[in-house]
């Protein structure tokens, strides 16, 4: 959980400084005063990056040089309180700082501070290409199997060899097996990886669908590896080396996969309202989240980042999904435009902190008007960091 947040030079948040934030956070205010700007400012500090893709640049306020987001956070177990820090700069450079020490690589921020988006870019999961959904399958596997990372690394390079061979060599299909073993080995173990994973989400998220849309009935989930499933990638590789060696680049393997959603044998792409797909969409995530929890025992759950969620809801949904993220124990930051759309959805017993955002300033909206942080202590918390 994260329990400190300071933001500076995030696209119109120049300096702020969130204190004791709590599980469930919500920030409310008019069109344009800054709230996504929190949401990303988190995402920055989880991923190091946007969550609009190739955008991380505009994230830099304009006229500034770099952004920078602090954050201390609390590992399950409340085993002390761990700095976290992201820098980017214009010129593309990234400093990210764990525990006080300069950290390489992204993956290991990915793993202290897993997080999840809802927000409009998350349609994609059903109306988008295929990769988002590999993307949102690749985010599960990465955070409950540790081998994932490595031989996803170790499949990306098999596959960018055998595609340059293919594209350069003239070829034969027997000069091509020696490239294609490597590749074959690597890209079973990434699919059945990504199996289990789904065999583990799709019952959850049927369950978790059975509770924010009941109506609903007849979803189904289905995992397609990439390549004719009576084969294996061995096979199905030499099926196809003809056709590859013909195009130049591999054209079967788990670079191809994807996730159908269906609901009563429809595409629910194609037949659901916008509400019903954001409630899918929810659902997806959500079960996510759930697998993660039950199988690290280091996380409890992962931080939500939740924007907008209004849009396209009526009341009641809203309150269903509110349910189901505070059931999840997750920490949530979510935004909404006026304070009373989502102040009085969550369960009997849960204070939500409420933050009112306006022309780039943050304000506990507890205590109506005080801007929470300053200056002052943004200095004191940066030596810290
Ligand atoms: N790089 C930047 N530098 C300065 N301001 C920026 C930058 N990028 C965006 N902005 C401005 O920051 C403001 C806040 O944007 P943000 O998307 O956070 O608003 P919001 O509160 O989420 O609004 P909405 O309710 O419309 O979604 C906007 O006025 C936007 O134009
Ligand atoms: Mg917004």
């Amino acid at each position: 959980m994260l329990t400190q947040l300071q933001i500076h030079h995030i696209r119109n948040l120049e300096q702020i400084t969130l204190q004791d934030l709590a599980r469930i956070n919500i920030f409310f205010g008019a069109n344009g005063s800054g709230k996504t700007s929190v949401l990303e400012a988190v995402h920055m500090l989880g991923m190091a990056r946007s969550f609009r893709q190739g955008a991380t640049r505009s994230l830099i306020t304009h006229g500034k040089q770099d952004c920078t987001v602090y954050g201390a956070t609390t590992p399950s177990g409340n085993r002390g309180r761990v700095p976290v820090a992201v820098q980017r700069s214009l010129s593309g450079e990234v400093q990210i700082k764990l525990r006080g020490q300069a950290v390489r690589s992204v993956a290991e921020l990915l793993e202290h501070l897993p997080l999840q988006v809802i927000n409009a870019a998350s349609f994609d999961l059903l109306t988008g290409a295929p990769s988002a959904r590999r993307q949102f399958l690749n985010w599960g596997v990465f955070h409950v199997e540790q081998r994932f990372f490595a031989e996803w690394q170790r499949f990306q390079r098999c596959l960018k060899q055998r595609n340059k061979l293919l594209r350069h060599g003239k070829l034969v299909p027997s000069e091509l097996s020696v490239w294609t073993r490597d590749l074959a080995a690597s890209g079973e173990r990434i699919h059945e990886f990504r199996l289990r994973y789904f065999e583990a989400l799709a019952p959850s998220f049927r369950a978790i669908m059975e509770r924010l849309a009941p109506s609903l009935g007849g979803l189904e989930l289905r995992y397609r590896k990439g390549w004719e499933k009576s084969l294996s990638y061995r096979e199905a590789l030499e099926v196809g080396a003809q056709a590859d060696i013909e195009q130049g680049y591999t054209h079967i393997g788990p670079q191809r996969a994807d996730i159908k959603v269906t609901a009563k044998g429809y595409s629910a792409a194609e037949t659901l309202s916008r509400g019903q797909q954001k409630l899918v969409v929810c659902g997806l995530k959500l079960a996510q989240g759930q697998l993660m929890s039950l199988i690290r025992e280091d996380v409890s759950a992962c931080v939500y980042l939740v924007d907008d969620l209004p849009a396209e809801l009526d009341a009641r949904h809203c309150a269903l999904v509110c349910e189901a993220l505070e059931e999840l124990q997750a920490q949530v930051f979510i935004t909404c435009v006026a304070k009373s759309d989502l102040e009085g959805l969550w369960p009997a017993g849960v204070a939500p902190a409420m933050f009112h955002v306006e022309h780039g300033g943050v304000h506990s909206a507890a205590i109506p008007e005080i801007e929470v942080g300053g200056a002052e202590i943004a200095t004191r918390e940066h030596q810290d960091l």
